[in-house]
């Protein structure tokens, strides 16, 4: 949520290779998942008109197209740049409320990501101290109490107002700060919020996430909460927000910019999808054993530990909370122990029942998202056991976690998870099985069976996959109904929930997901002629079930469109329109039978003229509770 970037090369004869403004502009594209309500950038040098020169610029998905036409007539040569893109929280998506952030002398600018809580607190006692302020944002508050610290301490510098600062401040913040003064340096600070660094070739920088300064090292600097950063031309200094000098933890990347590039796919999130495969196959890679057993080293928790277990609780968000659901059937049933599965943002506000025999499991593609990660910390503060899976290398959550099980389908740009969904059902079903394999709860032979049907998974997907034409064909049928009904019973059930997900995320479209068998105690009264009723009928135990409630929707005018295994024509008998997939054991069946819904959800988008990559009102990553 929000994307910061910043950059100084200093401007002497020394200075960087970097060009600052083809560094900004550059990484805030990368950036842009994370928020496109308004694009904005700062930058300070001697040849700055007075020092500062900042351009913003809000017009929805268009913000940063706009920002770049702004900058034709930067300044030649400023020494340091601070960039921001938006996803609104406090204030109008407008260009007055875009970040970077001014004080009232116009010499200082700040980008933020995050939340101040008690911005109207501090920004009264400002404004009566007779501070002005332009925008509607929580951020603004941030840029004038910097200045009053400076001007009350000018040989802090900026370092030291800053740290004052944000010793007053309550919330979740990533910010960097420049100022025309000092026009080599930028401030950067983090709390809750994340926040990376790197040096390279006589420049610093900084970003809210690697992908945005991958093309510059491969080798970061973390920075972890409370503590702030001061960047110089080829140099970073970190101290405590107290002042005391910290090192801060570095973390080498191995992935290339290719993987941020969409290869010649018309977006990211076809892209993704047809890196599923390998999504799922590198996810299992090392961890499945020639001879049916599975290794799951990098999880530091003992095995005694693992049978020490009583209950399991499942913390996560949206697609990762799908996925969530669909681990606890698998768990319940392989390992015999009892599931909790939580949305994050309730877990913590609930008072929980855990214990130091409770394995609390977040589910989390980046990482980063705030509810869960606040739900894994509430976790441990409860003395819960906390396991991550996460598919970002040293991200939040994995740097809180007692235990870390890495998804391995590379970066996610698309604003619509896909191949880290399909990559998390798989990890969780890794635990899930390696959990029943200490705890002695299947036969070797059972458990063979399980591996080797997981071994096949990869190529399954990559045949789901090739369905793409047909998909879209019904989709087609389909486009202009205005709502759908998502139905699945037992593992169908969180499959169900995804594909309304995800329709609903990049088509606009009403899209529901129920429990078939919940239909009849209400929302049946939905279904009229003409109404849209996805089913997903796999072959699982309860087909017949489905079925039934299949027949149910049906003889109240419903068209239907069912998932359904090859060749299985007495499903196919109950449906106007099947969608396709391999077969496969039942539990593993999600990570097919969620593919045609993925594709379903593509193709309307696409048919309805939408931007996949930047659905409306979402960011990728969403940093704010
Ligand atoms: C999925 O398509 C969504 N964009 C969203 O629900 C996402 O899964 C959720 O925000 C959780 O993100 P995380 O996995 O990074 O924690």
């Amino acid at each position: 949520m929000c994307g910061i970037i910043g950059i100084t090369t200093g401007s002497g004869p020394e200075a960087g290779d970097q060009s600052v403004l083809d560094v900004l502009v550059e990484g805030l594209a990368r950036l842009e998942y994370r928020g496109y309500d308004s694009a904005g950038l700062a930058m300070v040098g001697p040849l700055a008109a007075d020092g500062m020169w900042r351009v913003r610029a809000a017009n929805g998905t268009r913000s940063l197209d706009d920002l770049i036409k702004g900058t034709k007539d930067a300044p030649g040569h400023p020494s340091a740049g601070i960039g921001h893109t938006r996803w609104a929280t406090h204030g109008r998506p407008n260009e007055g409320n875009a970040h970077p952030h001014a004080d009232c002398t116009g010499n200082l600018a700040l980008v933020h990501n995050g939340i101040i809580e008690n911005h109207l607190e501090l920004s009264d006692r400002l404004i009566d101290d007779g501070h002005h302020f332009e925008s509607e944002t929580d951020t603004e508050v941030l840029a004038h109490l910097v200045e009053s610290h400076l001007a009350a301490r000018p040989d802090d510098r900026l370092a030291g107002a800053v740290r004052l600062a944000l010793g007053e401040v309550r919330g979740a913040f990533s910010i960097a700060v420049v100022h025309a003064s000092d026009p080599d340096v930028i401030v950067a600070a983090r709390r809750v919020s994340p926040l990376i660094m790197g040096v390279s070739d006589g420049a610093a920088f900084l970003a809210s996430d690697i992908p945005a300064i991958l093309g510059l090292t491969h080798d970061f600097f973390i920075l972890d909460d409370d503590q702030v950063a001061e960047l110089r031309p080829g140099s970073i200094s970190v101290t405590t927000l107290d002042g005391d000098p910290v090192e801060p933890d570095p973390l080498h990347v191995e992935w290339d910019l290719d993987a941020a590039r969409k290869d010649g796919f018309d977006d990211f999130m076809a892209k993704e999808m047809h890196e599923q495969p390998k999504a799922v196959a590198d996810t299992l890679l090392d961890r499945l054993l020639p001879d049916g057993t599975l290794v799951l080293d990098e999880v530091h928790l003992t095995n005694e530990e693992f049978r020490s277990i009583t209950k399991v609780f499942v913390v996560a968000c949206g697609s990762s909370y799908h996925a969530g659901l669909m681990a606890k059937y698998a768990i319940e049933h392989w390992a015999r122990l009892p599931v909790e599965i939580d949305i994050a943002s309730e877990f913590r506000y609930r008072n929980p029942v855990v214990d130091g025999n409770t394995l609390v499991i977040g589910v989390s593609q980046s990482g980063e998202t705030v509810d869960t990660s606040q739900a894994v910390r509430e976790a441990k503060a409860l003395g819960a056991k906390v396991l991550v899976i996460s598919n970002v290398v040293d991200s939040s959550m994995a740097r809180d976690a007692d235990a870390v099980l890495y998804t391995r389908a590379g970066p996610e740009i698309g604003v619509a998870a896909t191949k880290t969904h399909l990559a998390q059902i798989i990890a969780l079903e890794i635990l899930a099985l390696y959990l029943a394999q200490v705890r002695e709860t299947l036969s070797p032979a059972e458990a063979r069976g399980l591996l080797d049907a997981m071994g096949a998974l990869p190529d399954k997907v990559a045949e789901a996959m090739e369905r793409g034409d047909a998909v879209h064909a019904v989709a087609e049928r389909y486009r202009t109904s205005p709502s759908f009904l998502f139905l699945g019973r037992h593992v169908g059930y969180p499959v169900a929930l995804e594909g309304a997900l995800k329709l609903k995320e990049i088509s606009y479209l009403r899209a529901e997901g129920f429990p078939a068998g919940e239909l009849k105690h209400g929302p049946i009264a939905l279904v009229e002629p003409g109404t849209v009723v996805v089913g997903v009928a796999t072959r699982t135990p309860v087909w017949e079930k489905m079925i039934a409630n299949i027949a149910e929707v049906k003889s109240r005018g419903a068209s239907v469109v069912l998932v359904a295994n090859d060749g299985d024509v007495e499903t196919a008998r109950h449906a106007d329109d099947v969608l396709w997939v391999p077969a496969t054991e039942h539990l593993f069946a999600p990570v097919i039978d969620v593919v045609p819904l993925q594709m379903f959800a593509h193709s309307m988008a696409r048919l309805h003229g939408l931007d996949v990559d930047r659905p409306r009102n979402l960011a990728k990553t969403v940093t704010v509770e």
